[in-house]
């Protein structure tokens, strides 16, 4: 018999605040979120009824299609404080991190006529690590920093990695596992001293912080509509002026010849009204998460003996929790929770390895795979909480018994 199979198969939760007792709990808005109604609402009448291609100007629908791509790109561009032509739209963020990357790199080796060095930190999304280890294989070098024990990269760290070749810095702007933040100000003054690009991928920060990309200072930003309750398949990357790209794709030109290809109309205008919605009452929205996301830590911890926090609490979204269970093996845990809540032992994309990211702040292998991230979404209740808690305490107590 496995570990606490029997009396856990037994457990029955009846869960409150919009799911019914099949259904789990939704504890992963980290991985993606809905789509808004309003944002489902706005993309309608562009599947049917405006289904020109932004492209061909010389037909009405054409124009139509236009029109709308360029009002929503304004939109989109306010709430970044940058210029509408600033942005180029991607099918995500995993292809705008490939764009800023491969693409600047690529530019950069071509006009310098040889690659240079690439620096980054070692708790990096997947998207942002293969490319650069792309590069690599292309004959650029690459210093992966880590980060202290909190997930924190020090502008010291960082100062001491510079070379005289140094091209390109990527340093994520939040965490998509410990949702820490990383001092973004300070980095990006270290690297424009020095004349080097600074790419942040702020697919997970964009819609639960402010962010002005001029007051930022990065040169390159990636950002995704599926993370902001926006539709699938989309994103952006925002570039400064005279960045040099090179793009990874040849075509009719479109997106000023950085990313050719039909324009993905309804997706883009779903893209701006999520953006939208993101900046709407976004600090006393983050002020209740954050509260709920303590209620959870505290209720846990009140109950559940041995947990580690991953991550500091300071720096960090207000919808992320992440900790270490000690004393259960991790595959029994998850599969113990997983038909009554939705969780995630690492990113979405992490292929079942242990996290890259709890081991460069320390945890074992072991501890990585007993971790478990919780990220709330913005409907989350407290009755949601009580209930997360109530599950996890549980399953967590009967597998130690067992
Ligand atoms: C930090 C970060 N970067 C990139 C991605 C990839 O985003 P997309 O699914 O839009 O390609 C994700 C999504 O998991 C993410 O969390």
């Amino acid at each position: 018999m496995q570990e606490g199979r029997s009396s856990l198969s037994r457990m029955k939760f009846t869960v409150s605040g919009g799911n019914s007792p099949e259904i789990p709990l939704d504890f992963d808005y980290q991985a993606t979120t809905p789509c808004a109604p309003e944002v489902v609402e706005v993309m309608k009448p562009y599947w049917n009824d405006f289904w020109g291609n932004a492209s061909n100007r010389q037909t009405r629908a054409g124009t139509q299609a236009s029109a709308a791509t360029s009002l929503a790109r304004e939109k989109l561009a306010n709430c970044l404080n940058v210029k509408p032509d600033r942005l180029i739209f991607t099918s995500g963020a995993t292809e705008a991190n490939n764009l800023a990357l491969l693409g600047h790199a690529r530019a950069k080796a071509l006009k310098l006529g040889k690659p240079g060095h690439l620096i980054t930190v070692s708790t990096e999304h997947h998207s942002v690590r293969d490319p650069l280890r792309q590069l690599q294989r292309e004959g650029f070098s690459l210093t992966e920093l880590m980060p202290n024990s909190q997930g924190i990269l020090s502008a010291e760290k960082l100062s001491q990695a510079f070379k005289n070749d140094t091209i390109l810095v990527s340093v994520m702007f939040a965490n998509n596992e410990i949702g820490v933040v990383q001092p973004l100000a300070e980095l990006q003054e270290l690297c424009h001293k020095r004349g080097i690009i600074l790419h942040t991928d702020a697919a997970q920060a964009f819609g639960q912080l402010n962010i002005d990309f001029h007051q930022l200072g990065a040169d390159l930003l990636t950002i995704s509509a599926h993370k902001i309750y926006g539709p699938k398949g989309i994103g952006a990357l925002v570039m400064r002026e005279n960045v040099p790209i090179l793009p990874l794709q040849w075509g009719g030109g479109q997106e000023q010849g950085f990313r050719p290809g039909t324009l993905a109309l309804p997706l883009i205008v779903g893209f701006a009204k999520a953006a939208e919605l993101s900046i709407n009452n976004l600090m006393e929205r983050q002020t209740r998460l954050r509260f709920l996301r303590d209620q959870l830590w505290e209720g846990l911890q009140q109950k559940i003996p041995a947990l580690i926090i991953n991550g500091t609490l300071e720096n960090r979204l207000a919808t992320n929790l992440n900790f270490t269970v000690l004393g259960i093996r991790g595959h029994r845990l998850h599969r113990a929770l997983r038909p009554f809540l939705n969780c995630s032992s690492g990113s979405a994309c992490s292929n079942g390895e242990p996290s890259h990211v709890l081991k460069a702040i320390g945890r074992t292998s072991k501890e990585a795979e007993s971790s478990l991230r919780l990220s709330l979404g913005r409907e989350t209740t407290i009755e949601q909480v009580n209930k997360a808690i109530d599950i996890i305490t549980k399953v967590v107590l009967d597998l130690r018994k067992a």
